[in-house]
Formats: structure tokens, C-alpha cells, sequence
């Protein structure tokens, strides 16, 4: 069997990098480490000189490599979808090349492949990694018939905790998702079924991880107790308006007295 010319090829082309040696990548930013909200840089440097075509920048998903920014002196550069309000290159040299995001999010976290096409060798790719440090947090509740179920959502690089400051002895049920880029969401529910005796302390989510804490505090509407605040608020103003009204009208008898007596004298 004779080799096919496309054998010839690839053969003349191995030996072409043998003797030249092939160009290697160097990932300066090897592991980015970034808090949320920050600008964060990537770059590849190509080593040896080559005639690079075109610098591709993906995401390294588990299934799949998702095309983020291209550049190429032939059709310029274009960044793609999701990513196009959110990062830039920050240099446009074929052989060292550099993407910025301006303001990280968890989402972000994760590994990026930088590829160049270089003649004759083909592509030629380096790897950088992104870590995000961030934390948010929610809380919400609601009482129904005298129960309540107070939820807390954390999500967070590293993995946050959720803890109550509820002095009861509900325990808290836990449902935690690790996304493929290891950001963690945390979602506590908490079940108190006589909801009056929350009424006189608020209740607290604290939300924590290696970086930040947050408190994140519930004020309980409780509805007997507004309605009581009300009422008392409400007596206080209409005993205030009686008072004035009295006052007012006790000033206008005397000032009346007065006037009357007054006229009544002769002047002079
Ligand atoms: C990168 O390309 C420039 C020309 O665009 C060249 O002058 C430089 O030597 C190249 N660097 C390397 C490391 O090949
Ligand atoms: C992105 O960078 C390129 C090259 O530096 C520049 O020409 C372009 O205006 C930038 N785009 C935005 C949206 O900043
Ligand atoms: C109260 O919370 C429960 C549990 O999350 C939810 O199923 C329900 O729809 C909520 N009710 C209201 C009125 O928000």
C-alpha cells in the first residue's frame, strides 16, 4: 500500500517541527484569582516565532469549548455573544495574546483555552485558569396561618454556609448544588409552626465563606402585634386631638368671658 500524499504531508510536516522545534505555549496568568466585580486578565504568549493566522479564545466546559473571542489579521477581531459587553482584548498582537473581563462574576470562574493557528504547525493551544471569589445572598419569608417558612439562598466561591440565630429548636433543612465550575448555591429552609413566638426577635440568616459574611436580618410583620401597635398609635392621636380640642375650647370661653365683660364695662 502506498502512502497517500496527505501522509507525505503530515510526514514532511513533523519533520519540519523536529528540526525546527515546535512553538510551545506560555500561559503567564496560569491561575487568575479575582474577587467579584474586579477586571480580570488572561494571556498566552507564543514561544518560538511562527506565522500565526488567527487567536481563538474558548471556555473549557466539561462537554464542550465554546468560542468566546477570535482575532485574526485576515477578519480582525469579534467577541462573542454572552461575552461581548463584558470583555475585550486587551492585545492584539497574534503572538501574544490577552483578553481582560472588566468585571468578573462567579459565572466566569473556570479554565480558558487560548489557540493559535500557526503555519505549518497547526493549532497550538495553552490552558489558564480563572477563579472568582465572590458571595450574595437573599432571604425571604412568609407566614401562613400562624406558620412560617423563612428561606435563605446563598450562592458563593469558595462554598458558603447558612447558619439561623433562631433560639427555637427548629432545625433547618439544606439543599446544596455544586455548579461544574465548583460556585456553590445553598438554599436553608427554616419551619417554625408557632410563628408568635418570633414575634418579639428577629430572625437572622447569617451567610459566610472563607472571605466575606453577611447578615441578612428578616423583620417579622407580625400581623396581632401591627394591629396592636396600630391601635395604640391610633388611641394616642385621637387623645391628643381631644385634648387640643378642649384646651381650644376652654381658651375661646375665657377669651369670650373677657371680650363680653369687657364691652360690658363702660370704657371710659
Ligand atoms: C511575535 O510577533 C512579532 C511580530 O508580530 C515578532 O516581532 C516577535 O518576534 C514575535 N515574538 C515571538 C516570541 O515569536
Ligand atoms: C476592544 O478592543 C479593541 C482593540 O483594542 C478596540 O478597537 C475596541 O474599540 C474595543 N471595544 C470595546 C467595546 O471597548
Ligand atoms: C410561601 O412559601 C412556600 C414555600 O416556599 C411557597 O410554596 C408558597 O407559595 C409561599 N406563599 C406565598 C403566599 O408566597
Amino acid at each position: 500500500m502506498l502512502p497517500s500524499k496527505m501522509t507525505f504531508q503530515a510526514l514532511f510536516l513533523s519533520l519540519l517541527c523536529v528540526v525546527l522545534g515546535e512553538p510551545n505555549v506560555i500561559t503567564h496568568t496560569e491561575h487568575v484569582k479575582v474577587n467579584e466585580g474586579n477586571a480580570a486578565t488572561l494571556r498566552c504568549t507564543l514561544t518560538e516565532p511562527g506565522d500565526v493566522l488567527q487567536v481563538t479564545w474558548q471556555k473549557d466546559s466539561e462537554k464542550k469549548h465554546t468560542n468566546i473571542a477570535t482575532y485574526s489579521t485576515m477578519l480582525g477581531f469579534k467577541i462573542h455573544d454572552p461575552y461581548q459587553d463584558r470583555m475585550n482584548f486587551t492585545s492584539l498582537v497574534l503572538n501574544d495574546t490577552s483578553i481582560t473581563f472588566w468585571s468578573a462574576s462567579l459565572d466566569d470562574t473556570g479554565c480558558y483555552i487560548c489557540l493559535f493557528n500557526v503555519f505549518p504547525y497547526g493549532s497550538i493551544s495553552g490552558r489558564t485558569c480563572l477563579s472568582v471569589f465572590g458571595l450574595s445572598a437573599s432571604v425571604h419569608y412568609n407566614i401562613s396561618k400562624g406558620h412560617l417558612i423563612a428561606i435563605c439562598n446563598a450562592v458563593g466561591f469558595p462554598e458558603p454556609t447558612i447558619s439561623w440565630n433562631n433560639l427555637f429548636n427548629y432545625i433547618p433543612t439544606q439543599e446544596k448544588v455544586r455548579h461544574t465550575n465548583g460556585v456553590m448555591s445553598i438554599t436553608s429552609k427554616l419551619e417554625i409552626s408557632d410563628s408568635q413566638s418570633i414575634s418579639k426577635q428577629d430572625l437572622t440568616c447569617r451567610v459566610s465563606n472563607k472571605n466575606e459574611e453577611m447578615e441578612l436580618p428578616i423583620k417579622i410583620k407580625n400581623e396581632q402585634g401591627f394591629s396592636f401597635l396600630g391601635l395604640v398609635i391610633a388611641l394616642g392621636i385621637l387623645l391628643v386631638i381631644v385634648v387640643l380640642i378642649l384646651i381650644t375650647l376652654s381658651w375661646r370661653k375665657r377669651i369670650c368671658k373677657r371680650t363680653h365683660g369687657g364691652e360690658s364695662r363702660p370704657m371710659f
